[in-house]
């Protein structure tokens, strides 16, 4: 198939990390005789640099008629000023936004030869396999927010429908699995989250009978998933706890860059992208993981161009290649730590 890749590498560590999962997309498409167009476009800070935008208009253009998106990670000190009125992160929230990708799929799963590198007991994680499903677009990231000098507002916004969307795709993706779904809110406290609950407690009961429902508090879940992590399957919850729990869960896998994503909408359109950071510490030393993001492009694979085979592939060859002990810094090596393009030429090796 012919497919056209818009490639987003934006700050940090992302370019180097892209750069792995590019050329592990084009011996894809070498070894399974497909063609990919990929095309690249500053965001983020660079961005800025350049034009002043973290979004620039051809940015965004592209985006929008790439078949997908593979994002890297955006954010830099340099822009991180609390007085700052235009900043990086406003680029993936708008992208986010305009290409109407309101669901981030975060499979976390525990691969069994890095066990050792996760902070909590390896007997804990043993079958962990969580899909956590993040709501994107609405909630306090986008409802109104105002400033002064003596105060500040972020409102918290969520409409049913937003909710019944979030509810069915948990639901569905719960079919395919266990067939068990939680919903994570603050419904003891907050509105919005007595409103999500009632929406999931309906369309569950109405639409999918078959699958077990059940509700959580977001403190309570943070704890429970460290505590039982076995215990989950499909998870789902609103936009700020879903990037607060998944940055938390990806210390199930032992690192946050051993953890991939999937923002998805209607069509199958997405931006694919590592959940970790720029991380501007280790930035240009050639020393960060980038199984997150060539994961993330194993998830382009599958949902954007619905190459199920080549998805498969490269995620057994990531798993052939932590399986070989080849370790970025991140995953606690025994020996020398493998370098970024190390690590890409090991899961290449694998394909
Ligand atoms: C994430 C990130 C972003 C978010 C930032 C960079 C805006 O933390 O994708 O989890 O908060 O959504
Ligand atoms: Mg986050």
């Amino acid at each position: 198939m012919k497919a056209h890749i818009a490639v987003l590498p934006g700050d940090g560590i992302g370019p180097e990390v892209v750069a792995e999962a590019v050329r592990c997309l084009s011996l894809i498409a070498t070894r399974f005789g497909h063609e990919f167009r990929m095309e690249d476009a500053p965001v983020g800070a660079v961005a800025m640099d350049a034009t002043g935008m973290p979004l620039p208009p051809a940015t965004l253009a592209l985006a929008k008629t790439a078949d997908a998106v593979l994002f890297g990670a955006i954010g830099a000190p340099r822009y991180s000023d609390p007085a700052l009125k235009v900043r990086p992160e406003q680029a993936i929230l708008q992208l986010r936004r305009e290409l109407g990708l309101y669901a981030n799929l975060r499979p976390v799963v525990c691969f069994g030869s890095v066990l050792d590198a996760s902070p909590l007991k390896p007997e804990l994680l043993a079958g962990v396999d969580i899909m956590i499903i993040r709501e994107l677009t609405g909630g306090i990231y986008f409802g109104a927010k105002t400033r002064t000098e003596t105060e500040a507002s972020d409102l918290c916004v969520y409409t049913v429908p937003e909710v019944e969307r979030i509810a069915r795709l948990g639901a569905r993706i719960a079919r395919h699995r266990k067939r068990r779904l939680t919903s994570v809110d603050k419904a003891n406290v907050l509105e919005t989250s007595r409103l999500w609950r009632a929406v999931v407690t309906r369309v569950l009961a109405a639409e999918f009978p078959d699958v077990a429902v059940e509700h959580m508090y977001v403190d309570a879940a943070a704890m429970h998933l460290l505590r039982r992590p076995a215990d989950f399957d499909v998870l789902i919850t609103e936009n700020m706890f879903g990037d607060i729990l998944t940055d938390e869960a990806s210390m199930l896998a032992g690192s946050l860059g051993l953890c991939a994503s999937a923002s998805i909408g209607n069509d199958t359109r997405g931006i694919y992208e590592p959940i970790h950071g720029s991380a501007p510490d280790i930035a240009g030393r050639g020393i960060a993981n980038p199984y997150a993001t060539i994961l993330s492009a194993a998830l382009l694979l599958r949902h954007s161009l619905g190459l199920e085979r080549e998805a498969r592939a490269l995620e057994a060859a990531v798993v052939g290649a932590l399986d070989a002990g080849v370790r970025t810094a991140d995953l606690s090596p025994a020996g020398a730590p493998a370098s970024t393009q190390a690590a890409g030429e090991a899961v290449l090796a694998r394909l």
